[in-house]
Order: C-alpha cells, then sequence, then structure tokens
C-alpha cells in the first residue's frame, strides 16, 4: 500500500543543523523541501540593497510598499541543489553572508512581512508531501502537520557548525567570537519577539543534537518518520 503523504515540520534555534536533516529527508522520501529560513533572509537582503536597514532601524513604511514587488521562489540548479532567487536573481550564496544573518532578526519580526511569508509558504504545501523548516512551522504556518520536531543544540555547538561553514565558503574574515554572539543574539531577538516567537510546539518531538553526527541525526529522524506514516 501506498505510505500517506504528510507535513513536517521541522523548527528550531538557529544553526542548529535543522535544514541539513530536513533536505537529506525529504530527498530520502521523495518530498519538497522548503527552507522558510531562506524566504527572510532574501527579503532582508532585498531591504540593504535597497537602503532601507540603517544600524538596527528598518524603513518598515518603505518596505511596506516594496512587499508586492519582492518575489522569492526556489529553483533546483542541474547538481539538484536548491536555490533561492529573488526577483529573477540568483541569491543563494548572497543570504548567507553575515550581512544579512546579522539583520535578519530585524526583518523576521515585522509582523506584515511574517504574514505575506506565512501566506507563501502555506500555499507551498497544500498538497502536503512537504518538509518545511523553520521557527514557526509546526506553531503557525502549519499547526495540524502530522510530524513536528523541534531542534536545539547548545549555542557554543552552533557556532562552531556555522564558523566551519563559513570557513569552507571562504571567509577568512568572520572570526569565531563573532559568530557565537550573532547565534546568541538571534536566538534572543527569535524567542522574543511579539511576533510569532520561537518555541516549540505542544505536540512536537525535541530533539538535541549537540553531541549526534549528521548519520546519527538523520537515521533518527527518518525512523520517526516512519512511525508517523505507518
Ligand atoms: O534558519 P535561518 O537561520 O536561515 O533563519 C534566518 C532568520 O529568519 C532567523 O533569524 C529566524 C528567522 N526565521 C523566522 O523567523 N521564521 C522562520 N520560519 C524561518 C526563519
Amino acid at each position: 500500500m501506498a505510505q500517506k503523504r504528510i507535513t513536517i515540520a521541522i523548527d528550531g534555534h538557529s544553526s542548529c543543523g535543522k535544514s541539513t536533516m530536513a533536505k537529506a529527508l525529504a530527498k530520502r522520501i521523495g518530498y519538497a523541501y522548503i527552507d522558510t529560513g531562506a524566504m527572510y533572509r532574501a527579503v532582508t537582503l532585498y531591504c540593504l540593497d535597497n537602503g532601507m536597514i540603517d544600524g538596527d532601524k528598518v524603513n518598515k513604511q518603505r518596505l511596506r510598499r516594496h512587499m508586492p514587488k519582492i518575489e522569492i521562489t526556489f529553483k533546483v540548479d542541474d547538481e539538484g541543489k536548491s536555490n533561492t532567487w529573488l526577483n529573477g536573481r540568483n541569491v543563494e550564496k548572497d543570504i548567507r553572508g553575515m550581512e544579512v544573518s546579522s539583520k535578519v532578526s530585524l526583518i523576521a519580526a515585522i509582523g506584515f512581512v511574517r504574514r505575506a511569508m506565512v501566506e507563501q509558504q502555506q500555499a507551498m504545501g497544500r498538497n502536503k508531501g512537504i518538509v518545511m523548516d523553520g521557527r514557526d512551522i509546526g506553531t503557525v504556518v502549519f499547526p495540524d502537520a502530522e510530524f513536528k520536531v523541534f531542534v536545539t543544540a547548545s549555542a557554543q555547538v552552533r557556532a562552531e557548525r556555522r564558523f566551519k561553514e563559513l570557513q569552507s565558503k571562504g571567509d577568512t574574515t568572520t572570526t569565531f567570537d563573532e559568530v557565537l554572539a550573532n547565534v546568541v543574539e538571534r536566538d534572543r531577538i527569535d524567542s522574543t519577539r511579539k511576533e510569532s516567537p520561537l518555541r516549540q510546539a505542544d505536540d512536537a518531538l525535541l530533539l538535541d543534537n549537540s553531541n549526534l553526527t549528521i548519520d546519527e541525526q538523520n537515521e533518527w529522524l527518518y525512523n520517526e518518520f516512519l512511525k508517523k506514516v505507518k
């Protein structure tokens, strides 16, 4: 009998390996994968490119007017990797840098930005068979998702992972302490913001992967998935 197709919501702290495990699961079970953090990052890049952010101030009036002009899509490249596109331009690399990382929490805290993103995310998941990762997927975007996971790891471990990733991408200027400070600051803003603060849904499974390898966490996720579709 064909397995039923479900909605999978993976939420958690920043840089805890959510995307890695969500992507691997989606590939293994033939589901679509959506990285909702990339959407908030793309809006942030748009704001930076258009001079809408000054220090920690966002020109919300201008941004609100520009929202209908911001088109975010995902396209799979020749290597099978999903890339984020913003208004016809591949921005996958630009949205992962420190400049966007240090401003994205400001943008993700704005109510009208969140409402626009959530609407698009709900449309993408309308037919189920989707793995979506973010902060509010199990609580706001798909509160009825059949399988919810909340992922975390210590701030030190998450900063180490993020630092390695930046270095592997050729960033030689960002220091470890800057990365750690960014992780801690994003946790604070994400968990204390008024709009959809980061929190574990009551029916989400908790995974602390501080001491797990990527393979171990992938196996854990796959086995929990199998229990849900049995
Ligand atoms: O997962 P990430 O680090 O790429 O997310 C970037 C930022 O976007 C992060 O500060 C939290 C925010 N975000 C959010 O508020 N809601 C989501 N569903 C996904 C990300």
